[in-house]
């Protein structure tokens, strides 16, 4: 495989208006709900990142005809039992969301399937969703460890079940909401913590009818979807990475344009904020069932803080690049509660704490989270272990590192912000790309 690897530094502060791509967990769902929807749907925004094609590709290979027209996706919904077989194994590369999604999607399906990704994915738990789905009779197995390829058998008759969820994870919520449209009777799922809500706002928007009461999300099985105008708001992940540079960066002065505010994802904007950080959300307005702002980011002194565990899943994908924010104010930022970025697309407190400590930074690592004591950093040589948010937090480290940022593996930044090289210049930083033939 070529291999990516990034020299950075920064020259400027980041000043100006910047916009990030589509958000990726919308993006997702909406190619899938699309695909099963009655009719046509345009979906505006898509993230044309790898992972969300990857979702792309495997309805195409089950007979969706998908297109791009303009900057629209055009799909064809083929309606809750149109899809057909695919020749051959599904092939989600890095992308956890699509697995654990189309788990749900594909167990009450009458064909047989498989569902396989590249070796970070293959790593990652599965018997999150493995174990409800069969719970509902599907009939679905993993390796012995509950790692894909995930097997998938058709013809299960499934049934819907109130399922109490172990870990805060939208991504089972999803799946066994999807596997409920399915399923007879009533599917409902109990959620712990806070989780994104991506799914049931698009279910409703396409038709279906999904109650929520407190932490309990359920649906009836047998419903069908009407597609529709889809948009995608940008992905608020991305504008972390440009949030942080403007925090971190004295002189910052920064917008980012039309940004996806959804309440289940903006503890980064209450984690930032708690540190110092002058953010504002200018010109909130709705797009397509999700709330949106101007995100107006301006440099100062942060301080470290100690972060509610209650936060953690508002901000799960964000923490990366709020490490950097950490290394960067002053005093020590204690995250706890947090163990869940061990079974990320890296081990992301190992990951970041290797890192951030090539880089002069103190950091005490905890098994479910880390210490953080901000301070000067300087230039290192850094491995993101192939995570695009870890490649692209040290990226943003860049800023305000004293020389050259070396980050090894950083090809998967394109599986959720193609074009951040861009995005990167806009911010003030230079990036020279290397690239070879990894052994
Ligand atoms: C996602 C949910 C989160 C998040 C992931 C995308 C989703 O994962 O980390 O990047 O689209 O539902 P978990 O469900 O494992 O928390």
């Amino acid at each position: 495989m070529n291999r990516v690897d990034w020299d950075v530094r920064g020259l400027a502060s980041p000043a100006g208006v910047v916009r990030v791509p589509g958000d990726k967990s919308i993006s997702h769902r909406a190619v899938m709900l699309a695909a099963i929807a009655e009719g046509r749907s345009d979906i505006s925004g898509f993230l044309e990142g790898e992972d969300c094609l990857a979702t792309m590709r495997a309805f195409q290979a089950m007979g969706v005809s998908i297109a791009r027209r303009g900057d629209q996706l055009v799909v064809d919904g083929v309606g809750r039992d149109g899809l057909q077989p695919p020749a051959e194994p599904l092939d989600l590369g890095n992308s956890g969301t699509s697995m654990r999604l189309l788990a749900g999607l594909l167990a009450g399906q009458a064909f047989d399937v498989t569902l396989t990704g590249d070796d970070s994915l293959q790593r990652r738990p599965m018997k999150r969703v493995i174990d409800p789905l069969r719970l509902m009779g599907a009939a679905i197995a993993g390796d012995d460890q509950g790692r894909a390829p995930l097997r998938i058998g058709g013809g299960a008759r499934l049934a819907g079940i109130h399922y109490d969820m172990p870990v805060a994870s939208a991504q089972v919520a999803s799946c066994l909401l999807l596997a409920g449209l399915y399923a007879s009777g009533e599917t409902a799922v109990i959620e712990p913590g806070v989780c994104r809500d991506h799914t049931e706002r698009m279910l409703q928007a396409l038709g279906a009818a999904v109650t929520r009461t407190g932490n309990v999300v359920s649906l009836a099985g047998g419903q069908s979807l009407q597609g529709g105008a889809i948009e995608v708001p940008a992905d608020i992940s991305s504008a972390a990475f440009a949030l942080v540079a403007g925090a971190i960066s004295p002189d910052a002065d920064l917008l980012i344009e039309a940004v996806g505010i959804n309440p289940t994802r903006t503890g980064v904007l209450q984690i930032l904020r708690s540190m110092g950080a002058a953010i504002e959300c200018r010109n909130e307005r709705m797009c397509g069932g999700e709330p949106v702002a101007d995100l107006y980011v301006r440099g100062g002194p942060l301080t470290g803080i100690d972060i509610d565990p209650a936060l953690v899943p508002l901000a799960i994908d964000e923490f990366p690049v709020l490490f950097v924010a950490a290394a960067c104010a002053s005093g020590t930022t204690r995250l706890r509660g947090a163990a869940e970025l061990r079974v990320k697309e890296s081990d992301r407190l190992a990951v970041m704490a290797t890192g951030l400590r090539a880089m002069g930074v103190a950091v005490t690592e905890y098994e479910d989270g880390i210490d953080i004591t901000g301070g000067p950093l300087t230039g290192a040589r850094v491995d993101s272990h192939g995570d695009h948010r870890v490649a692209m937090a040290f990226a943003i480290a860049g800023l305000r590192a004293e020389g050259v940022v070396r980050i090894d593996d950083c090809a998967n930044i394109a599986t959720s912000f193609p074009g951040f090289e861009t995005v990167a210049g806009q911010l003030g930083l230079d990036v020279a790309v290397r690239t070879g033939d990894s052994a």
